[in-house]
C-alpha cells in the first residue's frame, strides 16, 4: 500500500484492544479520532505518554475526540502495563490500546520505520476527521516523548478551520487572533468577520477568533 498522506481515508481495520475488539471506523463513529503508536509496553517514555493521555480524557471528550493507542505487544502485556501506568502516573487509562502482534495495523499506517527500528513502531500520530480523512500526521522517534497539549492545540485549529474561513498562525492557541484565508476578498471579509480585521499586508489580515 502507498504511504498515507493528508486527505487520504484512514484505513479501516478490526483489532483486539484493551477495551475489546473494535472495528476502527465504527468505533470512531461521527466524531474525531487520535490514533497513535508507541514503541513498546513497559518502557519509561511510553508510560508517561499514555498516562498523560489518560489525564486529558476530559479535554479530548469535550472536543468530541476518541483516542486509541497501538504497539506490537500482546493484549496480555497491554493489560498488565495499564495497571502499571495507572499506578505510576496516578490515572485511569480507559482508551483502547491495540495489540498489533502481527503488525497488520502498523503496516497499514506505516508505523514501523525499519531504518529507525525494524521491529517496533515509532511514535506516529494521526488525527482523523469525522469524514474519516487524515487531517494530521506527525512522527517522533522513540527517544522523544510527544507533547499531547500540542495535539489538543492542533485539534482546536482543525476544528476551527473546518468551519471558518481562517487559518491559525504560529504558536496559535484557542482564543487568539487568526489569519483570514488569502482566497477571501476584503469585501467578503467585511461580511464574514464582523469583529473586524487588521490588514498588516494585503496577504496578512488578522481577525479575532471568529467562533
Ligand atoms: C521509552 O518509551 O522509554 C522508550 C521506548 C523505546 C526506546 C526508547 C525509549
Amino acid at each position: 500500500m502507498a504511504t498515507l498522506r493528508l486527505g487520504d481515508e484512514a484505513p479501516n481495520f478490526i483489532a483486539q484492544t484493551t477495551e475489546g475488539e473494535i472495528d476502527f471506523h465504527q468505533w470512531l463513529g461521527e466524531g474525531w479520532g487520535v490514533f497513535f503508536s508507541h514503541p513498546a509496553d513497559y518502557t519509561p517514555v511510553c508510560t508517561t505518554e499514555l498516562g498523560a493521555t489518560a489525564k486529558l480524557k476530559e479535554a479530548f471528550s469535550t472536543r468530541n475526540v476518541k483516542v486509541a493507542a497501538l504497539s506490537v505487544d500482546s493484549l496480555e502485556s497491554h493489560k498488565g502495563w495499564v495497571s502499571d501506568i495507572n499506578d505510576t502516573q496516578n490515572t485511569q487509562v480507559d482508551f483502547p490500546i491495540i495489540a498489533d502482534e502481527d503488525k497488520k495495523v502498523s503496516a497499514l499506517y506505516d508505523m514501523i520505520h525499519p531504518n529507525a527500528d525494524d521491529k517496533l513502531t515509532v511514535r506516529s500520530v494521526f488525527i482523523i476527521g469525522p469524514d474519516k480523512k487524515i487531517k494530521l500526521m506527525i512522527t517522533y522517534p522513540a527517544s522523544t516523548g510527544r507533547n499531547f497539549n500540542e495535539i489538543l492545540r492542533v485539534i482546536d485549529s482543525l476544528q476551527l478551520t473546518a468551519y471558518q474561513k481562517v487559518a491559525t498562525p504560529v504558536n496559535w492557541n484557542q482564543g487568539e487572533d487568526c489569519v483570514i484565508l488569502p482566497s477571501i476578498s476584503n469585501e467578503e471579509a467585511d461580511k464574514l468577520f464582523p469583529k473586524g480585521y487588521k490588514e498588516v499586508r494585503p496577504y496578512l489580515r488578522l481577525t479575532p477568533q471568529p467562533n
